[in-house]
């Protein structure tokens, strides 16, 4: 995972660097360092632990220049030490690499390099990186960065400056991002845009196996051979106060805020604002095509893998195409079913996810079409997909996904009705019943985020209880599997997702007094099933939260506490239970963990195996 910036331009690089590190702490947070040059030397700087470490220590003494490079790390070869921390150097200490990713063959490549008297001082795999472009530095740090890359196997987004080259900083890429921005008099290099958005929107994706050089007022791309490209920039429109925390206390809680907007604006131009149609060009598939599909498979990990088993069921309801869900590592290794009829719908909020991205290069592989959803445009999954519908989320900063996973709901309706619609298997009544209900969500949510006082109040007497399970039916089983994902993820507390009908089979017998349900009980088909399983845990002397309708008056003869949400078709519900569930499991952590936005031994971006 790990987070790298890199600065050329007018201002102090540490200053840059830092607050760039900042936006990109997400990606990693167990040591961090930056390394400025200037007049012919340059000044490392490491730090374990968190990014304000390292930043107190450099405001004490900064080191001046306008170029430099920094790196925020999750470790995976070595652990957290000054000594692991990047950069890294060469023997010299004249060149210095920051890097994301993993080298797989580090070890072959070390003994090598040893052999040639390379002195190594740390326990990376990036350290290899740095010797092997010492290598073959002979005053073209651009060619010697490409002649390394070639050697270099596993992932890798690299950042390299050269002490004798100090108009220009060298990147290069494989299966990790990078992407360059260009501002005025200054650019930069770095995992996410987030790292410079408020200095500039315009950008460059670099794509794999690419080098690129950038200077002050310059971009240049390389291909492995030494080719030249021309580096296209287009603009992103996000802007830097969306990366902001805007007042609240976590980046998490401002995420579960802005859901009514994402969802909104995920709709706007694909649902018709005279809900009569819906649009969706970004599929990229022609009548015929949708026509023709046979099977879905849908590739996914995580929380977007909670949103594909959601996709499943409106799919399959509505569309009557049998769908598989998987998650990305496993399916990237069983050898699934999957040819030219087969539509892959990968799912991804950052796009960069590497079993994900390995899932849909073997579903690509195998002759599917593949479609992404993806939140980040420019992404690996957005580049190398057939088609891709971004949710406009805006930047996810927080660890714990929670805009991404409703928009991601939301499209999945979209791609739902679409294809029911061109393969003819709704009728015109019950589509429009659906599009005015997706209409009606954003708003929904707004109702929501505007009192869960008996979320908050329920956070405050369960937080030290030992264990909750989320018991729910049909489609809403995503909601408990989600509902639990986040409580373990942010409040450390053990959390199950199970449907319910399966409680009789295992799960009942962890019922006790100290032992909290929430049961997923909005109308639906199964309701009064739930109602059935709810007594059940009762009468084991369970405590029971109900997540239920407004208007429902029956459920508090059933649970000891609800969670109140409109209601809305069963179908498109998992996108307002997810609220409560997402508010539940910040407010237990708030009485638990001060670590909300960036969770122990969690990164945002798992772009290694
Ligand atoms: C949980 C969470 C993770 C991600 C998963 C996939 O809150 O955020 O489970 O959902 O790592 O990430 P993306 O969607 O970026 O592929």
């Amino acid at each position: 995972m790990c987070g790298i910036v890199g600065y050329i331009g007018r201002n102090e690089a540490w200053s840059v660097i830092l607050e760039g590190l900042k936006r990109l702490e997400y990606r990693g947070y167990d040591s961090a360092g930056l390394a400025v040059l200037n007049n012919g030397t340059i000044d490392v700087r490491k730090a374990v632990g968190k990014l304000k470490v390292l930043e107190s220590s450099v405001k004490d003494n900064p080191p001046a220049g306008c170029i430099g490079v920094g790196h925020t790390r999750w470790a995976t070869h070595g652990r957290p030490s000054d000594e692991n921390a990047h950069p890294h150097t060469d023997c010299s200490g004249r060149i210095t690499v920051v890097h994301n990713g993993i080298i797989e063959n580090y070890l072959q490549l070390k003994s090598r390099l040893e052999a040639r008297g390379h002195k190594f001082t740390s326990e990376t795999d990036t350290e290899v990186a740095a010797h092997l472009i010492e290598e073959y530095y002979d005053g073209d740090l651009a060619s010697a960065v490409r002649r390394a890359a070639k050697e270099l196997e596993g992932s890798f987004a690299l950042v390299v400056m050269a002490q004798d080259e100090p108009g220009c900083l060298v990147g290069a890429r494989r299966h990790s991002p990078l992407v360059v921005g260009l501002g005025e008099e200054e650019s930069f290099l770095a995992s996410d845009v987030a790292a410079f958005l408020k200095h500039t929107r315009r950008v460059v994706f670099v794509d794999d196996d690419l080098v690129v050089s950038v200077g002050k007022n310059n971009v240049r791309l390389f291909d492995l051979q030494g080719n030249e490209f021309v580096a296209s920039a287009t603009t992103v429109d996000w802007d830097a106060a969306m990366a902001e925390r805007g007042g609240y206390d976590h980046f998490m809680l401002k995420e579960i805020h802005e859901q009514p907007r994402a969802l909104r604006d995920t709709m706007r131009g694909r649902l018709s604002s005279e809900l009569d149609r819906i649009d969706l060009p970004g599929l990229n598939l022609s009548d015929d095509e949708i026509r023709n599909i046979n099977r879905i498979v849908m590739i996914a990990c995580g929380t977007a893998y909670h949103a594909s088993i959601a996709g499943k069921y409106a799919i399959e309801e509505l569309c009557r195409i049998p769908v598989e869900v998987d998650v990305a590592s496993e399916l990237r290794y069983r050898d699934p079913v999957i040819d030219d009829r087969t539509l892959a719908i990968v799912i991804s909020q950052s796009g960069e996810t590497i079993d994900t991205i390995v899932g849909l290069r073997e579903a690509k592989r195998k002759g599917a079409k593949a479609v992404a959803i993806t939140n980040v445009v420019g992404s690996l999954a957005a580049r190398e997909s057939d088609g891709v519908l971004y949710t406009y989320a805006g930047p996810e900063i927080a660890v714990a996904s929670t805009k991404a996973y409703t928009t991601q709901l939301m499209l999945l309706y979209l791609i739902a009705l679409y294809i029911a619609q061109v393969r003819g298997t709704i009728d015109e009544s019950r589509a429009a019943t659906l599009r005015a209900a997706l209409w009606e969500l954003p708003s929904q949510a707004e109702i929501i985020l505007n009192d869960y006082s008996e979320v908050v109040k329920a956070a405050e007497r369960y937080y030290c209880f030992n264990g909750f399970l989320y018991m729910a039916r049909g489609i809403n089983l995503a909601s408990a599997l989600e509902g639990a994902l986040k409580m373990k993820e942010i409040a450390y507390i053990h959390a199950e997702g199970y449907a319910a009908g399966e409680m009789k089979h295992g799960p009942i017998a962890m019922i006790d007094p100290t032992f909290v349900t929430i049961a997923i009980a909005v109308q639906s088909k199964t309701y009064d099933k739930i109602l059935n399983n709810i007594k059940e845990v009762k009468a084991r002397s369970g405590e029971v939260i109900a997540v239920a309708n407004t208007h429902d008056e029956t459920i508090v003869n059933y649970a000891d506490r609800v969670f109140r949400v409109p209601q809305t078709e069963e179908l498109l519900s998992p996108v307002l239970v997810a609220i409560p569930l997402q508010l539940m499991a910040y407010h237990v952590a708030c009485n638990r963990s001060p670590n909300i936005d960036q969770p122990r031994n969690l990164a945002k971006t798992v772009t290694v195996e």
